[in-house]
């Protein structure tokens, strides 16, 4: 019985914390830190997101996410995405947090 509390109590801990981590708040210092192809973080709309695989991986090519890089890229990304549903929704998987001042 004991035992089945513990677990119980591990996975409960293990489901908070997994809750908790796409909402983690990063300063724009903190973030600017992450400016480099294989560490890159961007801001948009208030959000942050780790799209270092994006680097390699996006359709539009490599330079218009290296130019985001540690920096906020609501702009490039809303006058290029802003209209269109899949890169908004994909993008949900790079979340990584919200920023703050
Ligand atoms: C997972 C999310 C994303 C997906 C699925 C995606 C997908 C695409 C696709 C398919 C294109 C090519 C469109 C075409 O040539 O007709 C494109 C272009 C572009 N994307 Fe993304 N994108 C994503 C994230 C981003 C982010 C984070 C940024 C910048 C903040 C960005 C900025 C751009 C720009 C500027 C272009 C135009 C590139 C050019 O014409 O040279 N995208 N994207």
């Amino acid at each position: 019985m004991t035992i089945i509390k513990i677990v119980f109590v591990i996975i409960l801990i293990y489901v908070v914390s997994l809750l908790f981590q796409k909402n983690r708040y990063y300063s724009a210092a903190y973030i600017a830190k992450h400016s480099t192809p294989g560490d890159c973080w961007t801001i948009v709309n208030g959000k942050v997101y780790n799209v270092t695989q994006l680097t390699k991986t996006h359709s539009g090519g490599p330079e218009s996410i290296l130019s985001v890089c540690g920096k906020d890229g609501s702009n490039i990304f809303n006058g290029r995405h802003g209209k269109e549903s899949f890169p908004q929704s994909e993008m949900e998987t790079f979340k990584i947090g919200v920023s703050t001042k």
